[in-house]
């Protein structure tokens, strides 16, 4: 039997955000090279393609851009990111590469959107940032209209129990990460989901999620 685990939300949730925040803007251009250059990692983000449907699609916390210039001539694309240097840099390889989207500042607390804007929220390897998962799932679920996806990638407890998958998980873990049991949040969302271990001996997980009402 298959036991889900959660790591414990910060106590200062600004302070969690602050101290993350710092670290991406020191870190923002390697990131991008880093994301550029592992092929691991476009594999995994490549996984939500297939199942964005638009015609309005947001991508929250989008980093440097990399999965977003992937599908943004599809769809009328947003994004919102909370470090301004990624979005900077985004904005630099959007240009570069031609891509158009409409990308702001801000955070997944409080989205700049009307209720029940859009047909495709994507979030990939970022939810383990965000120090009130509750309030970040709210959030995304009120600007998606009623059948509307959230197409979320994110490391996870291996569902499995897999040996190495587990020590990735708590590797990430200790790194500052939330590696949080998405089922339960789903379910107090009231988001219908399904979900599939996607890599990294099943510590990275693809969850789809349907707003039904
Ligand atoms: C690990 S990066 C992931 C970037 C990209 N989605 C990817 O898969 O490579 C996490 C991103 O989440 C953003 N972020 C952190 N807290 C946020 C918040 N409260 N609201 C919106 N974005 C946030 C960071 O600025 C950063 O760009």
């Amino acid at each position: 039997m298959s036991q889900a685990r959660d790591s414990k939300e910060p106590a200062d949730p600004v302070r969690f955000t602050r101290a993350w925040d710092d670290a991406y803007t020191r870190f923002a251009g390697r990131y991008d090279l880093a994301v550029r250059l592992l092929p691991v990692w476009k594999t995994w983000l490549g996984r939500a393609l297939p199942h964005i449907e638009g015609p309005r699609v947001l991508e929250v916390s989008f980093g440097t851009g990399y999965l977003m210039s992937q599908y943004a001539h599809r769809f009328e694309t947003h994004g919102i990111d909370y470090n301004r240097t990624m979005v900077r840099t985004a904005r630099k390889n959007f240009l570069r590469v031609g891509s158009k989207a409409e990308l702001v500042q801000g955070s997944v607390e409080s989205l700049p959107y009307p209720d029940a804007t859009f047909d495709s929220l994507v979030n990939t390897m970022a939810f383990s940032g965000y120090p009130r998962g509750l309030k970040a799932l709210a959030e995304m679920k009120r600007v998606l209209r009623t059948g509307g996806k959230l197409i979320l990638i994110d490391f996870c407890f291996p569902p499995d129990q897999n040996w190495m998958g587990t020590r990735i998980a708590e590797f990430v873990e200790r790194s500052g990460d939330i590696v949080r049991d998405m089922g339960t949040l789903f379910r107090e969302c009231e988001l219908e989901y399904s979900h599939q271990s996607i890599g990294a001996w099943n510590s990275v997980c693809l969850y789809v999620a349907t707003r039904t009402g």
